[in-house]
This record gives structure tokens, C-alpha cells and sequence, in this order.
């Protein structure tokens, strides 16, 4: 969110917004925000990936290591209106500058920050002791000292307010965070701007792996080809028939279009472990395809790749998004492979009925409704679905009565062991983002209805990340699924309200997600992502027919 400090660009830097001081000001007279430091691998001097601390930014827009900011407000003064802020980047190292980008000179960080001072952290303790003399009594707001969550602040610089307690000074570290998580919630256009920035590469970058996908079924790229023993492979030439692969051609593209991160470890799973939601570590994404004999009922296009081996009919589930500024997107496309780029029937029937919840619900989203009736439909769809194909009974199901009715599956609890996860969840500077100010404590469905029946079974909120009504401004993925684990269908074994015979035939599906970004708009939502994810659309890529 550099613009947000950057002069000219913006008036003033985030710590400044509207709708910041709303939340802060019944809480923050004074606040001290300090960034991560650079850090190692284990014990060497390797350094890990830096990521600034997502509040630290979402105030300064400052992507410098071991940075601290320091703002004062005053209610009913000038400091209300305009906050003194300072900023304090280390000092460039000779001895460090061999190894390292320096970071930037005092001069330079004052030219691109809209700030009231900027200088180097040692510096700071001074600064702070002067703010105690100007402003007695002042309370000082960290974020939590004693969670590892948050980088370690020095203790020498909370000693000039230690030292003033005597006159009503104080060291608070239980306001800060959920002010800032309130205020995060909701994003400006700005904001908008860079998730939709992130949406748009990891959007190209999903299309990508389905166009190496259907360019290989069309003959296009071929096992080896180009590549002797003399070279390797070269991007381009190299078939994707493991996980691994596609994982590889996602991170490139998005690379390649200068996102440094991606927002979360990539999910790519292929066949019966896309069932699985966050296979990405640990042996996740890591693969081959499935091989095996294509089925009577499949499509007859080019089904054989490397090795002269048959890809088994399968789904490639890809749930990845890159980050772009410390704005994230979070992107799933589900894909067929083998059987000449399209699903089986099976799959298509999962697929439609996943596209068609996401729909349903996307329909509806607008600020003032509640996500729990989101989710709740998303449920009800699927329950809907399933007795349509057959999986779910009915009460026109042999044997059967209103015990299999719609409301009584969606009571009984047991499309969970279907579609555990939420619906959604709020995005933004991180992919789960502000878990706080998502789901409070006393959920207001509850408390204004407390009718279990409305909200369905609680089992459908074990793991929802947001229960809140939506607001204007606010960005959350919808990103309804359906799997066959064997771990989750365990539980429903024995289930009368299910056709075990039926269920058999989809559970080879393995699993189904789609997820996409959306904008909560005043008249409704709007779309971020751009990749389609219409059946006709995938399996024309995947075909390599479009
Ligand atoms: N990518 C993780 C999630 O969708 O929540
Ligand atoms: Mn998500
Ligand atoms: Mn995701």
C-alpha cells in the first residue's frame, strides 16, 4: 500500500484514513508499530523470505526490515485531524552492503513517505520520551508484546513510557490489534486496486496450466521433445503430468509478471487427493498424475503423454493465488486431466453442482446480509444437488418419507462430511484475513435468532472463518466445494438418508472446489477474478479445442 504514502499519490498515509481514526480514536492516542526483521534459516546466515508485517504496512506502506512507526494522536486537537507520524528505517551497513540491498537513505524514505519525520531506529527512544513530556498521561499501544505472532519490540524503547507510568503513561498491547483488524475489514478503492492486481496475474496464471494442459492433449507439446541428453527442458516444452509440474508453471507465471510472493503455499492436487483441503505440504503437491486405462465412457482424444502411459480420467485441483504489494488473491480452479482434457460425467455432475452453489450464492451477497446465510445456502444447494443425483435420498426415494426431506438432511448435519469448510472468508493483506474482526466472539445470527433450524446444523460453522454481516468495501472468497474423503465420508458410513450404492460411483471424483474473489458492493458484488470457470470454457482449454 505504498501509494497510501507515497507523495503525491495520496494526501496522506493510511494512518491518517477516515476510517482508521473511527476505530482508533476511542482507542489509540498514541501508537508504536514496529516491522519484522529479516530471518534466518535454522542456524545460518540464510536469509528467509521477507514479507513486511501485514499492519505494519497496512499503516506506512514501508517494506523496509526492522522499520518502527510512531504516531500521535490527541482527540480534539490538531493531532486528531493531523496525526504526527514518524518513521525510523535502519541504517544502511557498509559492512552488510556486500551481502545486501541496502535499504533506502533518510532523504530518499522522506521523499517517498508522507511522513511527519523519518530517521533511524536509535533515534526512537528520544522520540518517545519527548511525546511523553508533550503529552502526560498518554497511553501507548503496541501491538501484543509476549505473542510470538508479532515481531519482538525492544524493551529499552517502551523504557521513556515506563518510566512516565508514575504520570498516568502506560504501555497497552490489547487495543491496537483489533482497532487496525476493524479497520482492515473494510478496503478502499486503492486496495481494490491491488487485490485486483493479484487477481489478474493468478488469474493468467491458472490459464496458463490449462493451456500447457490442452496444448499437450492436442499433440502440441510432446514427451522429450527438443530436449536430448545434451539440454534440459526449456518452459514450454515440458509436459505437465505431476503435480509438482503444475505447481512449477503456476509460481512462474505469476513470477514472471514481477509478483514476488505467493500469498500462500500453492494447494495442487490431482486425482482423489484433491479430498484433501490443504495438500500442499508435507508430501502434498508432490504427485505423478494417475495412469491407467481409460474408460469405456471417456471422450477418444489424445489420451497418451510421456512413457507411452494412459492418464487415468481425473480431476487437477489448483488452489493458488499470488500476492501482489502485500494484497493477496486466492484463486481455486478445478480442471479435468486425461480423457482428452474433459470430466467425466461423474465429475461434470460434482462440477456443475459446486458452480451452481458458488452462484446461488453469489447471487445474494450484498452489505447487510449475514455470511452464516450464505454458507447456510451453499449447504442447501448441495443437499438439493445431491438428492437430484441421487446420492441424498428423498422422500420419493424407495422406502423413504419426509424424513429424507430437504430440511432434514440440512438438520441432520450431514452434508459436512461433503463440504466441511466454509464458504468463504474475508481477503486481503493476508489470505485469512483479520481472523478478530471476522468472527466475533457472539456471532449475531445466533444471538438474534437463536433457532438452530435457520442456521442449519451447527456442524456447518465449525470452520467457517467469517460470521459477520457483509459491509460495503469488504472482499471475501466464495468458494463452495464438494470431496469424497475417506476420512470425512467415515462418519456417514452407516447413514440411512444416503444411496451408499450411488455415492460409490462419484467417490473416484475425489474433489471439487471453485473459489473465487468478490468486491461487496453497495448494490451487490463485484467479481475480481477474471479466469472463467464456466464447464464449457475449462474443458475447451483443457481440450485444447479453444
Ligand atoms: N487457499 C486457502 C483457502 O482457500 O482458504
Ligand atoms: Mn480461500
Ligand atoms: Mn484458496
Amino acid at each position: 500500500m505504498r501509494a497510501h504514502c507515497q507523495k503525491g499519490k495520496a494526501a496522506a498515509p493510511r494512518i491518517n484514513s477516515i476510517e482508521l481514526r473511527r476505530y482508533l480514536a476511542e482507542e489509540l492516542k498514541k501508537s508504536k508499530r514496529y516491522s519484522s526483521p529479516v530471518d534466518y534459516r535454522n542456524d545460518t546466515d540464510r536469509e528467509i523470505a521477507f514479507r513486511q508485517e501485514s499492519n505494519f504496512y497496512y499503516l506506512t506502506g514501508c517494506n523496509t526490515p526492522s522499520s518502527y512507526v510512531l504516531a500521535a494522536y490527541q482527540p480534539g486537537t490538531s493531532l486528531d485531524t493531523t496525526p504526527s507520524v514518524e518513521l525510523f528505517i535502519p541504517e544502511a551497513n557498509l559492512a552488510d552492503m556486500m551481502w545486501s540491498v541496502p535499504p533506502v537513505s533518510l532523504a530518499a524514505a522522506q521523499e517517498i513517505h508522507d511522513v511527519t519525520r523519518v530517521d533511524h531506529p536509535p533515534a526512537l527512544p528520544a522520540a518517545v520520551a519527548k511525546l511523553m513530556k508533550a503529552l502526560p498521561g498518554a497511553l501507548f499501544h503496541v501491538l501484543p508484546r509476549a505473542s510470538p505472532l508479532f515481531p519482538a519490540i525492544e524493551e529499552e524503547y517502551l523504557q521513556p513510557i515506563l518510566a512516565a507510568e508514575n504520570q498516568g503513561g502506560a504501555v497497552t498491547d490489547f487495543y491496537l490489534l483489533s482497532a487496525l483488524h476493524r479497520a482492515r475489514l473494510t478496503k478502499d478503492a486503492h486496495e481494490i486496486s491491488l487485490i485486483q492486481k493479484a487477481c489478474d496475474i493468478s488469474s493468467r496464471a491458472h490459464e496458463v496450466v490449462m493451456r500447457v494442459l490442452g496444448a499437450a492433449v492436442k499433440g502440441g507439446i510432446v514427451a522429450g521433445a527438443g530436449a536430448g541428453v545434451e539440454r534440459p527442458l526449456l518452459p514450454g516444452e515440458w509436459l505437465i503430468e505431476k503435480e509438482a509440474e503444475a505447481e512449477a508453471i503456476f509460481v512462474a507465471s505469476c513470477r514472471r509478471e514481477n509478483a514476488v510472493h505467493q500469498a500462500y503455499l500453492p494447494i495442487v492436487a490431482a486425482s482423489t487427493r484433491a479430498s484433501t483441503l490443504h495438500y500442499c505440504c508435507n508430501g502434498g503437491n508432490d504427485k505423478e498424475f494417475a495412469w491407467g486405462p481409460v474408460g469405456a465412457h471417456d471422450h477418444q482424444n489424445r489420451n497418451s503423454l510421456s512413457s507411452g502411459r494412459d492418464l487415468k480420467p481425473q480431476v487437477l485441483l489448483i488452489d493458488a493465488g499470488c500476492e501482489w504489494t502485500c494484497y493477496a488473491a486466492d484463486i481455486t480452479r478445478t480442471m479435468p486431466v486425461g480423457n482428452g482434457g474433459k470430466f467425466t460425467p461423474e465429475a461434470k455432475a460434482i462440477y456443475e453442482l459446486v458452480l451452481e452453489m458458488q452462484k446461488a450464492c453469489m447471487e445474494i451477497l450484498k452489505p447487510g446480509l449475514h455470511w452464516d446465510a450464505a454458507h447456510l445456502l451453499s449447504h442447501r444447494v448441495l443437499v438439493r444437488g445431491f438428492q437430484k443425483l441421487g446420492i441424498f435420498k428423498s422422500p420419493s426415494s424407495p422406502n423413504s418419507g419426509s424424513w429424507a426431506s430437504e430440511e432434514a438432511i440440512l438438520a441432520s448435519g450431514q452434508s459436512t462430511a461433503f463440504y466441511p469448510h466454509g464458504l468463504g472468508h474475508s481477503l486481503g493483506m493476508d489470505v485469512h484475513d483479520v481472523p478478530s474482526a471476522s468472527k466475533p466472539a457472539v456471532n449475531t445470527t445466533i444471538a438474534e435468532n437463536n433457532k438452530a433450524v435457520e442456521l442449519g446444523h451447527t456442524s456447518f460453522y465449525e470452520f467457517l472463518r467469517l460470521r459477520v454481516k457483509l459491509e460495503e468495501g469488504m472482499v471475501v472468497t466464495v468458494e463452495p466445494g464438494i470431496y469424497f474423503s475417506p476420512h470425512l465420508l467415515a462418519s456417514v458410513r452407516e447413514s440411512a438418508l444416503i444411496d451408499h450404492e450411488v455415492l460409490k460411483r462419484y467417490e473416484s471424483v475425489g474433489g471439487v472446489r471453485i473459489e473465487d474473489v468478490v468486491h461487496i458492493t453497495a448494490e451487490g458484488m463485484e467479481n475480481l477474478t477474471k479466469v472463467k470457470s464456466d464447464v464449457e470454457w475449462i474443458e475447451g482449454v483443457c481440450s485444447g479445442a479453444l
